[in-house]
């Protein structure tokens, strides 16, 4: 196993994501500062990996004394919250340490040990909620099956195991045959960089293909099922996760085959009744007219890459929990999840 994220000796260790798959580097972060850059910069990405790192990242300052006041605190929690936008995992993560905050400001030497302890649960529990996503989920597959991925929702993206791809790993965990077809996932790449990365070293079977493919081989009866990941769901079911999700979905409608969100419960936001409020990240230019070094477009070209899309609940076959599988009427389903 590779660790994604660690607390150890009072520093965060991040198997940093961006080299991957050419090199296997990790940076050890001794201040929530350093932990804020590396979400922003995207060492680490994933929804629930970025609400981990946030954690450990103000476990970090509350640790280091950086966040004594409740001034340095919130100001602390603001350059977290201000990192990526659309992953609500992160807010989720951001809440539990501001309430901790309040609960044990009075006695610095407490809110130290139950921040810490807060992170590491929060770590633990995340590969805890992944295996019952997985278990949920493996009945909806049948061996023999091709399902098709986009971007990286699996070990790399959580505290560990995945929710897309755990599905698919508790299937083949349970003899199943399960094919995958992963999505490059333009212009970062976490398909083709990190989703084939990690299957391989689980040997399962996975084929990648550019993500303009889709339409093309559903049509070609390749593709049994689609599973994706989610950054945030809301009340009515209306998913934001990677850019082409979107698309996938309206393509896996019109083919017939099922479309499938997994991802845990922290993923819901139950503050928004529908997707039109989902913020959605606006990345940079230089993503998509470069890769690395390589120039792909001319530097002037004008650019529009937001990181994410929402899929309308209407194209969502069910969703995946660790409590249990969800399907339209998701909204009654989805409130009922919280009690
Ligand atoms: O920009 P990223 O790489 O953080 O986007 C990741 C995704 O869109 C994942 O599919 C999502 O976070 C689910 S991860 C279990």
């Amino acid at each position: 196993m590779y660790p994604v994220i660690e607390w150890k000796e009072n520093k965060v260790i991040m198997l940093d994501q961006r080299l991957l798959p050419q090199e296997e580097k990790f940076i050890i972060h001794s201040h929530y500062t350093e932990v804020a850059r590396s979400i922003k910069n995207m060492v680490i990405r994933g929804a629930p990996a970025i609400g981990v790192a946030a954690a450990m990242g103000v476990a970090l300052g509350v640790l280091n004394g950086e966040a004594e006041t409740e001034q340095d605190y919130q100001r602390m929690l603001s350059l977290f919250s201000r990192t990526r936008p659309t992953a609500i995992n992160l807010f989720w993560a951001l809440d539990k340490m501001r309430n901790l905050y309040y609960r044990f400001k009075n006695n610095p030497e407490e809110l130290k040990q139950k921040v810490i302890e807060e992170a590491l649960t929060m770590d633990r529990e995340d590969v805890v909620t992944n295996k019952k996503i997985g278990r949920n989920g493996e009945c909806l597959l049948r061996s023999g099956q091709t399902v098709l991925t986009h971007c990286n929702a699996g070990a790399l993206a959580t505290a560990g195991y995945g929710t897309a791809l755990g599905v698919i790993r508790a299937a083949v965990e349970n003899r199943k045959k399960i094919s995958v077809i992963a999505g490059e996932t333009r212009p970062y790449l976490q398909g083709a960089r990190l989703t084939v990365w990690e299957l391989q070293r689980d040997h399962i079977p996975v084929t990648l293909v550019t993500d303009n493919s889709a339409g093309y081989l559903m049509s070609k009866g390749k593709i049994d099922a689609v599973i994706v990941g989610a950054d945030r769901i809301a009340l009515n079911g209306d998913t934001a996760n990677k850019i082409g999700t979107y698309s996938i979905a309206v393509l896996a409608k019109f083919h017939h085959i099922p479309f499938y969100v997994a991802a845990p419960i922290s993923t819901i936001d139950f503050s928004l009744e529908s997707g039109k409020d989902i913020p959605i990240e606006e990345r940079g230019k230089e993503e998509v007219i470069r890769f690395r070094d390589q120039i792909i477009a001319s530097p002037e070209t004008k650019v529009i890459n937001p990181g994410f899309d929402i899929t309308p609940y209407r194209l969502i076959t069910a969703i995946i929990t660790e409590k249990k599988v969800i399907y339209p009427d998701y909204k009654s389903e989805i409130r009922r999840l919280s009690e």
